[in-house]
């Protein structure tokens, strides 16, 4: 008898189990525990499917939600391969949404199984997000950039209100979580002194599977989605000035930065379905999430 319940710290390493073996992944470092996961039980809320079995064993699959200013992101949905297609997935996400009657939305992978759940739980299918990667070698953002466009690091509290007024939601713990535990850093992108938007570059990405090393260049927003190509070649140019060697970002198609990258010399390596019970929520031309705490 499957039973679903709020996880603890305990449940992390099963979590991370599930994940990695659900994907066919594995990871090049001993950690115990995902960084998403650990801010999913701290700020979100983290559901585990316990079949009773004793120790790791017993978790056979998890899921969770950032819900921010009334708004719900399903952030995570797995179930073990061995236990697919036995109602343990759509009871994790009733469970998720049984007291959030708002709005929601989430990045949906390519399985059919998980967008048939997410349509029958309120949300339908929005647009696509690339994943990005580049050889930093091989970018050349000369097309897009604005001399007169500057970055900065900066503080969350630089950077809090503005995120807010784009994306509609109260997104600091999720700062919090970049900048704090991920080592990220909050960077201001400026027109002659005036900002125009915000981006977290995060340097040496070692709990992605596909991009160990990589530098995530990820969320890039903007006020104003004119200035999102220019804003990204500043984002880019302060990865670079960090050392990285490859960046990684993920950038709606709708986005007006999407085209210019891949032109720039970024590659689609993977997509997401922006599934959403609102179209409204998420503005794809001004906000190029990040893939874990949009
Ligand atoms: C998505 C996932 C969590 C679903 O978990 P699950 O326990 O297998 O899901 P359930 O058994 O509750 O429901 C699956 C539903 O999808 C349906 N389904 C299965 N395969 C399908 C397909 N190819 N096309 C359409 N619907 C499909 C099933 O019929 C079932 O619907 P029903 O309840 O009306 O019969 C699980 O398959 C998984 O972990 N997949 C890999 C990871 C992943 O992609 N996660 C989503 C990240 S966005």
């Amino acid at each position: 008898m499957v039973t679903i319940r709020a996880a603890t710290a305990n449940d992390l390493p099963a979590c991370r189990a599930v994940w990695l073996a659900t994907e066919g992944l594995d990871l090049p470092t001993g950690a115990e525990t995902l960084p998403l996961h650990e801010h999913e039980l701290r700020r979100g809320r983290l559901l585990v499917a316990d079949s009773g079995a004793a120790g790791a064993a017993g978790i056979v699959g998890f899921g969770a939600t950032l819900t921010r200013s009334g708004v719900a992101y399903l952030s995570d949905l797995f179930v073990a391969p061995a236990e697919h297609g036995h109602g343990i997935g759509g009871r994790i996400l009733q469970a998720l949404f049984a007291d959030h009657a708002g709005p929601r939305f989430t990045m949906a992978s390519g399985s059919l199984a998980a967008r048939a759940l997410y349509e029958r739980h309120g949300m339908q299918p929005s647009w696509s997000l690339s994943y990005l990667l580049g050889d930093v070698v091989s970018i050349d953002t000369s097309a897009i950039a604005d001399p007169s466009v500057t970055v900065r690091r900066a503080a969350v509290d630089d950077v809090v209100a503005l995120d807010h007024e784009v994306t509609g939601r109260d997104r600091r713990p999720e700062l919090e979580h970049e900048v704090g535990t991920l080592g990220g850093h909050v960077v201001l992108i400026e027109r002659a002194g005036r900002p125009i938007g915000h981006a977290v570059v995060i340097h040496g990405t070692w709990w992605v599977p596909w991009r160990p090393r990589g530098t995530r260049v990820a969320p890039v927003v903007v006020r104003d989605a004119t200035d999102a190509p220019a804003a990204f070649a500043a984002a880019i140019d302060y990865a670079r000035a960090l050392g990285a060697t490859v960046i990684n970002s993920f950038v709606p198609a709708p986005h007006p930065a999407h085209d210019a990258l891949l032109t720039a010399g970024l590659r689609s390596i993977d997509s997401d379905l922006h599934m959403t019970s609102e179209p409204s929520l998420v503005d794809p031309t001004r906000y190029a999430p990040s893939i874990d705490t949009v």
